[in-house]
């Protein structure tokens, strides 16, 4: 995780940049723990007395469900800040909310539009950040994307995982957290909704250390033949309403996850979705729906992965 210069012993999540091959292996072995211990009813108090503050631009389910109960089967305690309840509405700095802040909480998680609102965050506070999704990366839904993926297949370097869509924040992320396990990834995206250039230099970078390879194509019968897993997200992330009928015109039908696609993919291929789903849009019902759907336990996920990496940032373990 990212070491802050304002605070030498202080780390933060805004990507999956931030975490090493090594931090990804420690948040894996620590949210298998927790989630055993959590399901055989011996859950551990590791965060009592400490306080997660969560602020929300944009609306989530999973996110703050998951941040919130994972604090509280912790012993510890969360708040919710809507953005649009809080001083920041009406034009307090970044900067003072996150120096006010580091005051009262012991972590500071943050769903914001743009992305350099988290890494302000992030530099003036004084206790750890993490990213709970930005427009342009989702490290939590990916840390739970590994941790889905390694329990149904048991393992993760020398997989093939095909992403179908938009190369939106949830594809960043998941190009850098796959290049860095070792798992090969080819997003099929159309033109004009690719992922991040750079995201995808630095995660060819990650990939000559791990073996990955990482390709995007335009092509979502390329990624998806003999693919161990595929992904798709939604084609109209949160902010894009208003580009609904150029995507869906771009988008489908042909990056749509069906069961055409599923059969180019590997038997025993799983179909992930970071959720929210719009079945018969990015994926059809008979897929979501489907044997091959890993969706709940990948939702479910979040919770232990994000426990995880609380519980290392709070340095509780
Ligand atoms: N996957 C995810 O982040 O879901 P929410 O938007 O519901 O938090
Ligand atoms: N790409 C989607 C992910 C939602 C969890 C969005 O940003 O809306």
């Amino acid at each position: 995780m990212k070491t802050s210069k304002t605070s030498s012993s202080k780390r933060d999540l805004l990507s999956m940049q931030d975490l090493s091959s090594q931090d990804i292996d420690r948040i894996m072995s620590l949210a298998t723990k927790l989630k055993k211990e959590h399901k055989a009813g011996r859950g551990r108090p590791l965060l009592r007395g400490k306080t997660l503050g969560m602020i929300f631009q944009k609306p989530s389910t999973r996110t703050r469900v998951s941040f919130e109960v994972g604090m509280y089967q912790m012993g510890g305690d969360a708040v919710y800040l809507s953005a649009t309840d809080i001083q920041l509405a009406r034009g307090e700095t970044i900067e003072d909310t996150a120096k006010t802040l580091s005051g009262y909480l012991d972590c500071l998680m943050a769903r914001v539009y743009d992305h350099t609102d988290v890494q302000k965050l992030a530099t003036y506070a004084r206790i750890p950040v993490i990213n709970g999704l930005s427009d342009a990366f989702h490290p939590c839904q990916i840390l739970a994307d590994l941790l889905t993926i390694k329990e149904h297949k048991k393992k993760l370097k020398g997989l093939k995982l095909a992403w179908l869509g938009d190369g939106d924040n949830v594809c960043n992320d998941l190009l850098l957290g796959c290049a860095k396990t070792g798992i090969s990834m080819t997003a099929a995206c159309p033109k004009g909704y690719e992922p991040l250039e750079q995201v995808v230099r630095l995660a060819r970078a990650e990939g000559q250390k791990t073996g990955a390879q990482v390709a995007v194509t335009e092509d979502p019968v390329v990624a998806a033949k003999d693919a161990d897993v595929v992904v798709t997200d939604t084609f109209i992330s949160i902010g894009k309403e208003g580009e609904r009928a150029t995507r869906e015109s771009v988008f489908m039908p042909k990056y749509q996850v069906n069961s055409e696609i599923m059969k180019l993919a590997r038997r025993d291929a799983i179909f992930m979705h970071c959720l929210p789903a719009k079945r018969g849009q990015e994926v059809t019902a008979d897929v979501m729906d489907g044997p091959q759907s890993v969706v709940w336990d990948e939702a479910e996920n979040r919770l232990h992965a994000q426990k995880a990496v609380l519980c290392i940032l709070m340095k509780a373990v």
